[in-house]
């Protein structure tokens, strides 16, 4: 009988509608994906995610920032002690809407990932689609990539390109980075997960 190599436990960080969520959920649900969605965190009761997560028989869990006020990292200290307690050996945030601390990002260092739409480094930071319109771009997209201390700064993992069409506005080129975002974000995640693709020395490793 020859053994299966062991998925790596993964917990996926939301704060809202969770469709990236979902698209992993739906992903390590093939029988030779290389990571398990062991746990959903959410930093809001009111994500919607967390429904979607829990009728895929998904474990969740909510940790509330609010009652942590300021104290950024009391409240990451919340979800690391869940994320051990769940033996969770990697995170992938999908729309969480909090910026980390040093203090968890060096904990979790190449082993935390986020999607973010746009084609990095262009357009760290909020409203990506309104400002990718304004810029004038003909070509917007999304990346994967480690997560780092800086926001939106960390080495790319994977990018999908989509074309800036005319009469484009902020919903429209959001759907069609979304499109993309749901088959990317699988695919880098079983690459991390694989160790196909690793952080060394701050910098994307493959093999
Ligand atoms: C996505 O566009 C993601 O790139 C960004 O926030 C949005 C989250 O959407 N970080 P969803 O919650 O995955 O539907």
């Amino acid at each position: 009988m020859s053994a299966e190599p062991p998925r790596r436990r993964t917990a996926i960080l939301i704060s809202g509608r969770g469709s990236n969520m979902a698209a992993l959920i739906a992903a390590a649900q093939g029988p030779d994906y290389p990571a398990e969605i062991a746990l959903v965190v959410a930093n809001r009761p009111d994500a919607g995610g967390l429904e979607r997560a829990r009728g895929e028989g998904v474990a969740t869990a909510c940790i509330d920032h609010r009652p942590f006020g300021r104290d950024r990292e009391a409240f990451e200290r919340a979800v690391d002690e869940r994320l051990r307690i769940d033996q969770i050996e990697l995170i992938a945030l999908a729309g969480f809407m909090r910026i980390l601390t040093p203090w968890f990002v060096r904990r979790w260092e190449g082993r935390l990932i986020n999607i973010h739409p746009s084609l990095l480094p262009l357009f760290r930071g909020t409203h990506t689609h309104a400002r990718a319109l304004e810029a004038g771009v003909t070509e917007h997209g999304c990346s994967v990539h480690f997560v780092v201390p800086e926001l939106d700064a960390g080495p790319v993992i994977a990018q999908a390109r989509v074309p800036v069409l005319p009469g484009d506005d902020e919903g429209a080129l959001a759907a069609r980075v979304l499109e993309q975002e749901l088959t990317l974000y699988p695919q880098a995640l079983a690459e991390v997960a694989s160790g196909r693709v690793a952080l060394v020395e701050g910098v994307v490793r493959r093999s």
